[in-house]
């Protein structure tokens, strides 16, 4: 018998030889098939206690800090919201400038400072590899909440609980992803999760707003098969899952670009006309006009369950790299 599940200290078994204890979570890259169907897992438990009891003290004791260099709303509350169900709390650093960010200091440092005062870090920052980066000087556990146009870890495996929640399995399906690819770093790391699956990937975006060279290449290699097109409803009708992005302003060069392309695919009820009548339509928000509000009480509209499922994901998360999953 071990001695660890007897160890006051260590509660819920000896939390230093669970798999994810301590590790940062950076990139999709990072998971398997087997990691996923665990993380799912424990989410499921998590729905359940939030359903059940609300919040509970798995993580009584420990601190998140949240430090976002960049706007958030879903990200930012959905881990606050994560880390309180779970009875930890949060400091909360969603503007940097008010911050000693303002005064020049580093982000190796920043994150050395706020780790002497929590148990794991959540990071958004407008650069690629940020998080990478911070997780190579800090000692304690950081979570990409987005890294410039890099990826978003959490987010994509929040799309992928999502369709399973929604749709009971993954192979065999078409997604169908629209929008800003170039930029979209939710499309950037969902792709490349769903490629650990038996899926077909459509591709639709203008000319100047397709899906790097580099993901179409990593998939490609994998064997998926892909299409890309310019015309939404060239790939409509056979998908099961349509993920729709933002064009994100803030991310082009030059402002005449984005007055080109903005307001190119805009989903409403007349477009999912020749949509299946189970169609998954999700996107990871915030909207800006491409789904028309008159989808909203649409029962194939998920986007709002996708961000409750969010919470119960992250839940799972944090308990994991903390050691308590
Ligand atoms: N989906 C997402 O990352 O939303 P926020 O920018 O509001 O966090």
């Amino acid at each position: 018998m071990t001695k660890a599940l007897s160890n006051p200290h260590l509660p819920f078994g000896d939390q230093r030889t669970a798999p994810w204890y301590g590790k940062s979570i950076l990139t999709v890259k990072q998971f398997n098939q087997d990691d996923l169907k665990y993380i799912f897992e424990v989410a499921h438990e998590m729905r359940e206690m939030v359903e059940r009891v609300g919040t509970f003290d798995l993580l009584k004791g420990k601190i998140l800090v949240n430090l976002f260099y960049e706007p958030s709303t879903r990200t930012a509350s959905s881990f606050t919201a994560a880390m309180e169900r779970l009875g930890g709390s949060v400091i909360p650093i969603n503007e940097v400038k008010y911050s000693s960010v303002a005064k020049g200091e580093s982000l190796p440092d920043t994150v050395r400072s706020l780790e002497c005062y929590s148990d794991v870090i959540v990071l958004r920052h407008p650069e690629i590899g940020a998080s990478a980066l911070a997780a190579q000087y800090a000692r304690k556990p950081i979570i990409n909440a987005g890294d410039g146009i890099g990826e978003h870890p959490t987010q994509a495996l929040l799309d992928l609980f999502t369709i399973l929640e929604e749709k009971g399995n993954v192979d065999g399906l078409t997604i169908t992803m629209v929008g800003d690819l170039k930029y979209g770093r939710t499309v950037h790391s969902l792709s490349r999760l769903l490629s650990l699956y038996d899926v077909k990937l459509n591709f639709v975006s203008p000319e100047i707003l397709r899906l790097p060279e580099e993901i179409i290449s990593e998939l490609e290699s994998k064997g998926i098969p892909i299409q890309e097109y310019a015309l939404l409803d060239q790939a409509l009708s056979e998908s099961d899952v349509l993920y729709v992005t933002r064009i994100q302003k803030e991310r082009f060069e030059d402002p005449r670009d984005y007055e080109n392309v903005k307001g190119t695919y805009i989903i409403n009820s007349q477009t999912l006309a020749s949509a299946r009548e189970d169609l998954v339509l999700m996107h990871p928000l915030p909207r800006v006009g491409e789904i028309s509000m008159d989808l909203d009480d649409d029962p194939r509209a998920a986007y709002f369950r996708q961000m409750e499922y969010g919470m119960y994901v992250r839940m799972a998360l944090l308990a994991m790299v903390l050691g308590k999953a």
